[in-house]
């Protein structure tokens, strides 16, 4: 008898690192700007935190409860320190609560076109991901909330992205509370558990609203929340699971040990403990992308309204898409880009940066074709 062949497993894909841009175009490292990642333009300033000593210090582990990090996101978030797990960023929230609720044979169900770790955590647990599309651009990209209730009947999990990556709309919490009603009673009536509903809020401080209050009502309902956007702290791998205690306990005893680093939490707990931080980068990002927006408008571009840190401007096909990609490539300006057979392969995704920075892309625009 032959074993079968391993099935291969979907893996993140990055745009080419900054490194091998530099290589390739021939262009100075310090000249690339990325606006692929949807990231900050400029770190918080968290000095007084690094040249400060560390307690515990380095040599040992951090605490096991990360007491201090968990107070300042539960102070930050207006939730209970027992609703939160500390991850290494959002994205190990995704892993943890793709490990806790599917496994082989188990059915996962994403709002389509959506940010890729859904589909990809969810296979790997070998479940079988449902794409529900979300409607089109004549309706801001909003859920189509009977599909999904119908496509959730018989899952395990549902994932949502509030705003959402790619296309930047937002639905409004009190959708979210439709759709968690509507699937909690199907349950009910169906005398089986609710899927996990998971609700990665990357990017809700950018909109200032938040599905969080709705886990009173809807025990099965887990927020993920991230310090890499609006905290502008991607580099230190910082994010959480936030649900009733109930529903994270199975998520937690998939942690590894202290996966969150000792430095990383002490510059996560400053940065939540001076919301001064976080709302000014917010309020600087908010006037850029208006008019990152308008002037890319106003040479012919067609940029998606976006709530987020980031605009989705669709181009008249594919082929213009990547025309677009490549020529900001070579001034050195990184698109995100979508693959051949991805919906949005005619569209590319801006992140907005600095004034000087979105200048260097309009002025690059200006020569492209749209
Ligand atoms: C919707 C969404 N969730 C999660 C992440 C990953 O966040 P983190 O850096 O906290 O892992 C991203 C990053 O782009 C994202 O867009």
């Amino acid at each position: 008898m032959s074993a079968a062949a391993p099935q291969k497993l979907p893996a993140y894909e990055w745009e080419p690192t900054t490194d091998f841009l530099a290589a390739r175009y021939g262009l100075a490292r310090e000249s690339i700007v990325r606006f692929d990642v949807n990231t900050s333009p400029l770190a918080p300033d968290l000095r007084d935190v690094l040249a400060g000593s560390f307690d515990p210090p380095l040599c040992e582990y951090p605490p096991s409860d990360y007491a201090s990090l968990v107070g300042a996101a539960a102070a930050a978030y207006e939730v209970m320190p027992q609703e939160l797990l500390p991850t290494a960023g959002a994205d190990e929230a995704l892993d943890l609560i793709a490990r806790a609720s599917l496994k082989e044979g188990s059915v996962a169900v994403v709002a389509a076109p959506t940010y890729a770790m859904y589909r990809i955590v969810s296979e790997q647990r070998r479940a079988r991901v449902i794409a529900v599309p979300r409607l089109g651009p004549e309706s801001a990209f909003g859920l189509d909330i009977p599909a999904l209730v119908e496509a959730a009947r018989g899952a395990q999990m549902v994932w949502l992205c509030e705003p959402n990556n790619p296309t930047g709309a937002f639905e409004a919490p009190e959708r979210i509370g439709e759709l968690l009603a509507a699937v909690e009673s199907d349950a009910l009536r169906d005398r089986r558990e609710a899927p996990v509903v998971a609700v990665d809020e990357a990017y809700a401080e950018f909109v200032g609203r938040t599905a969080l209050p709705l886990r009173r009502d809807y025990p099965r309902l887990v927020v993920v929340r991230t310090l890499s956007k609006a905290h502008a702290l991607a580099g230190i791998r910082v994010g959480f699971a936030i649900a009733r205690p109930e529903t994270l306990a199975p998520i937690l005893s998939f942690r590894a040990p202290a996966s969150v680093g000792t430095v990383s939490a002490a510059l996560a707990t400053a940065s939540l403990s001076r919301p001064e931080l976080a709302a000014g980068n917010v309020a600087r990002i908010a006037a850029q992308r208006v008019r990152l927006a308008d002037e890319l408008t106003a040479i012919g571009w067609r940029p998606y309204p976006s709530q987020a840190n980031f605009i989705l401007v669709r181009f008249t096909s594919a082929g213009s898409a990547a025309t677009a990609a490549e020529a900001l490539l070579r001034k050195g300006l990184v698109p995100r880009t979508f693959g051949i057979d991805h919906p949005l392969a005619d569209c590319l995704r801006l992140t907005v940066r600095s004034a000087e920075e979105n200048d260097r892309l309009i002025d690059a625009a200006r020569g492209i074709p749209a």
